[in-house]
């Protein structure tokens, strides 16, 4: 495939059906448009990218608008929906959720909509997972809980067994939330179909607590755990002022994208140092983490250190590789042993110090969504469904340059998303810590 065609979305075939709902094809009527298929977004917005696609006599790059379409390819009173949710959980999977139960039925008037148990293994029935039926009075309330009303799991299922499952269920689309570990199986069972001539969509809903799929602006969610995490920084400073040389170290979840650690410490700028999976740092030397540490107690007499729970692991000489059941490495415990060598490390110089460790972990994703993470549930939900119900398949439903576009699953799977330490998100961060740009 050529670069051009890059964010090509596929389709199932021609839209023969007209679509049930009622908007509009011309401007100034206070009806909303249909979106054509010729919508595009530029994927790159800066004018130096346009200049050098213009020059060449070719389009820039551009990313498909999301949308309903006038035509589309399910006939929706025959049609047969799915959702699945796997891996760990985020704030707004179940808005998500009810977002797409209640577009397919209120919208498109689909009428079979099937909840798929605890992941992928609710589709292959070795598991013994019953699959649940869902309606809008079934799902009306879950938007106000965390987690996911549908549960969830970790790890790959045999695909041609989930495929079978679909077919024997006459599944026509199926709605999969999660990282990218999902988002590889969806496309893998969209490819299985393919390969069996079968004509069911696959559409990925982005989700990861840690942010960090590729090309898209922000995962669903993010922003509520980061809120969450503030208030606890804010109070980890009042502990650690309340001690003569206090230092509060909270650990935050970030397995290998520090973006958690690093918003919260930006939204609560109470934070001294933030330590994230991307930069490396050490610990000793004039200008390793401790003597800075040491010069920040000298002049202010308390620390608040936030790390994020992948940062550091080069620190660890004898690192096991133990993996989890998604095939992610599971890390060595960077709070803990920081917490260790900063007590050590004082003692030895007889400086006194007050520790205080904090570790929120899963608090911070098992939250119900906030209001703005509401909205971006319902509209991600809305824009998969009429991307599905058009025929498309293996995309994604996202945000990028704040548009609401689809991109090919195969686009925001090539490699997990970080924290550009060269970037102005991350020289944000240190303008507001005050910390070195490299630490030893
Ligand atoms: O989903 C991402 C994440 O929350 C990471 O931040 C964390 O390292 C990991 O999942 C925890 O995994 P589990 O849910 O399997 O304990």
């Amino acid at each position: 495939m050529s670069d051009k065609d890059r964010f090509l979305i596929e389709t199932l075939g021609a839209s023969n059906y007209e679509s049930p709902l009622k908007l509009s094809t011309t401007k100034g009527d206070h009806i909303f448009n249909f979106v054509k298929e010729s919508d595009k977004l530029l994927f790159d917005l800066s004018l130096e990218q346009c200049s050098y696609f213009l020059n060449k006599g070719q389009d820039p790059l551009c990313l498909e608008k999301s949308g309903p379409r006038k035509q589309i390819f399910f006939d929706a009173k025959n049609t047969t929906a799915a959702i699945v949710t796997c891996g760990g959980l985020c704030p707004g999977i179940n808005n998500v959720i009810r977002g797409v139960v209640m577009a397919l039925h209120y919208f498109y008037g689909v009428k079979r909509i099937i909840g798929v148990p605890y992941g992928y293994e609710g589709l292959n029935p070795a598991k013994g997972h019953e699959l649940i039926d869902l309606n809008p009075e079934k799902v009306k309330d879950v938007h106000q809980f965390g987690g996911t009303f549908l549960g969830s799991s970790r790890g790959a299922q045999d695909v041609s067994i989930m495929v079978d499952t679909l077919q024997e269920n006459k599944v026509d689309m199926l709605f999969a939330i999660g990282g990218d570990g999902t988002l590889k199986g969806v496309n893998a069972i969209g490819e299985e179909i393919a390969r069996r001539n079968a004509k069911i969509s696959v559409v990925g809903i982005p989700k990861t607590i840690d942010n960090d799929i590729d090309l898209i602006d922000e995962s669903f969610g993010f922003e509520t755990a980061f809120d969450v995490a503030s208030p606890i920084l804010r109070d980890a400073h009042n502990e650690a002022t309340g001690a003569y040389n206090g230092i509060s170290i909270i650990k935050l979840m970030g397995r290998d994208s520090g973006f958690i650690a690093a918003s919260a410490a930006l939204a609560m700028p109470v934070v001294n140092f933030v330590l994230i999976p991307e930069m490396d740092f050490s610990l000793e030397g004039e200008n390793g983490f401790l003597t800075i540490l040491e010069e920040r107690l000298k002049s202010k007499k308390h620390a608040v250190i936030v790390v994020a729970e992948g940062a550091g692991q080069q620190l660890f000489e004898h690192r096991q590789v133990v993996k989890d059941a998604s095939g992610n490495i599971k890390h060595e415990d960077i709070g803990i042993f920081l917490k260790e060598q900063i007590g050590a490390y004082f003692k030895e110089k007889n400086v006194p110090v007050t520790i205080k460790y904090i570790d929120p972990s899963y608090i911070v994703r098992c939250a119900p969504a906030n209001s703005s993470d509401s909205v971006y549930c319902s509209r991600l939900a809305y824009h998969a469904v009429h991307g599905a119900m058009a025929g498309k398949t293996k995309f994604v439903a996202c945000k990028v340059n704040n548009h609401y576009v689809y991109v090919p699953i195969s686009e925001v799977t090539k490699k997990r998303k970080k924290i550009d330490l060269e970037g102005e998100f991350w020289f944000s961060v240190l303008q507001s810590t005050g910390q070195p740009f490299s630490l030893g």
